[in-house]
């Protein structure tokens, strides 16, 4: 089954107006020929308006790093889905391991991110993995279950769904998961959707990779069977960089 590959950039807490403006416009006077893949901008809230107009030109998406999971009311400092659709957003990044721990979200309030992100019509990219202690305690297949199990409760189709595997020991220290764990993994996530949804589901779901992915694991990373893109941070934050990631060379596609 096709499944269209995606390159989303997650800028978390980075970037001044003028620097994302800069990134943005490089990024997109670098991508203006790319076909056949799905590229995504997350830019900090801040500067989501003005990179969303410099991405209207382009093919480019957009997409927010959070929401909250009420409509909308008197929830100081929190964004709404709409308030994202609002601006013009069409994915958005729901369960970050940042997130759940300096945030501590849990599964239910992940859970409740997700299904309000689905009625307002973004698409999450949910962020799933395991830390460090877990993968020595062999714990990684136990927990991504859990996570996705208890993310997806009572969500009757995932298809809008892009399933982001993140080991927490793997992003931002440059150490990438070994791409036979990697792939592993990938069809470990497979097969739980398709225990609690269906096979034709599990197959056309798209699930990335993230952890220090950069211009020089990408296209192995790529040329898995079961990886469909990656979620990348650090190197999002320098066009160059981004754009090889989002132009990795590979014969699956
Ligand atoms: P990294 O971050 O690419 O800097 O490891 C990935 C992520 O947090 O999504």
């Amino acid at each position: 089954m096709f499944r269209r590959p995606i390159i989303a950039g997650n800028w978390k807490m980075n970037k001044l107006l003028r620097e994302a403006s800069d990134l943005a416009s490089g990024i997109v006077k670098e991508l203006s020929l790319i076909k056949n893949r799905d590229v995504v901008l997350c830019p900090p809230f801040t500067a989501l308006q003005m990179v969303g107009e410099i991405l209207n030109s382009s093919s480019i998406f957009l997409g927010g790093q959070n929401l909250f999971y009420e409509e909308q009311g008197a929830y100081t400092g929190e964004i709404s889905g709409c308030q994202l659709i609002d601006l013009k957003c069409k994915y958005v990044i729901i369960g970050h391991s940042e997130r759940r721990q300096y945030l501590k979200e849990t599964n239910l309030i992940i859970n409740k991110k997700i299904k309000q992100a689905l009625k307002c019509g973004l698409f999450p990219i949910f962020c799933v993995g395991e830390t460090d202690k877990e993968r020595k305690e062999r714990k990684e297949k136990m927990v991504v279950e859990r996570q996705i199990t208890l993310g997806l409760k009572g969500i009757e189709s995932p298809r809008n769904i892009i399933i982001a595997y993140e080991p927490v020991w793997a992003i931002g220290t440059g150490n990438t998961c070994k791409a036979e764990d990697a792939e592993n993994m990938h069809i470990f996530i497979r097969g739980i959707i398709s225990k609690l949804y269906n096979k034709d589901l599990a197959n056309s779901i798209r699930i990335v990779y993230g952890g220090s992915v950069k211009p020089d694991n990408i296209d192995e990373i790529m040329s898995l069977p079961n990886i469909d893109g990656a979620l990348v941070g650090g190197a999002s934050l320098d066009v160059s960089s981004f754009c090889r990631i989002v132009k990795f060379k590979c014969k699956k596609f």
